[in-house]
């Protein structure tokens, strides 16, 4: 190989490693989360349900994903807190939930208040047992969640 063979193939490398640091990001970033393995149908024992002071958002884990527990006078729900968006984990905002990832906003009941996201949080089933809490598995009939989405709770 001469030496303008050489830089050719030199620059066309840098060129291809270049263009790889641009899109890696981009694709890492529509591509959605992969399914993460786990139960679901384990239940979770997630506390005595004194620990879930009424008119307020608790924030719980179920099988190692993050939740949050509502008491309204006694009727406990428990929603998932993996945003309907791209999957990253929303956090209380007030007596709502906000996403850090791209700023999707769901009220208290879930619900969709601001996007990007469309679909609701979902809910796990749950029920009081020997006055603890216990959640497991999660319900997602309430919208078309999309496959990816659901694979988060296999
Ligand atoms: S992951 Fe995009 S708004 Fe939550």
């Amino acid at each position: 190989m001469d030496r303008r063979g050489f830089l050719k193939w030199l620059i066309g490398g840098m060129g291809v490693v270049a263009l790889a640091g641009i899109f890696y990001p981009i694709v890492r970033f529509l591509k959605p989360p992969a399914a993460v393995s786990g139960a679901i149908g384990q239940v979770a024992n997630v506390g005595a349900v004194t620990t879930f002071p009424a008119g307020q958002l608790t924030l719980v884990t179920v099988n190692q994903r993050a939740a949050a527990v509502q008491n309204l006078n006694g009727k406990y729900t428990v929603y998932s807190l993996i945003c309907t968006h791209l999957g990253c984990v929303v956090a209380l905002e007030g007596d709502a939930f906000k996403c850090p990832c791209h700023g999707s906003k769901f009220s208290a009941d879930g619900k969709v208040t601001h996007g990007p996201a469309t679909l609701p949080l979902p809910t796990y089933h749950s029920q009081v047992q020997n006055g603890s809490l216990l959640v497991g598995p999660i319900d997602l009939t309430g919208a078309a969640y999309p496959d990816w989405y659901k694979g988060e709770f296999a």
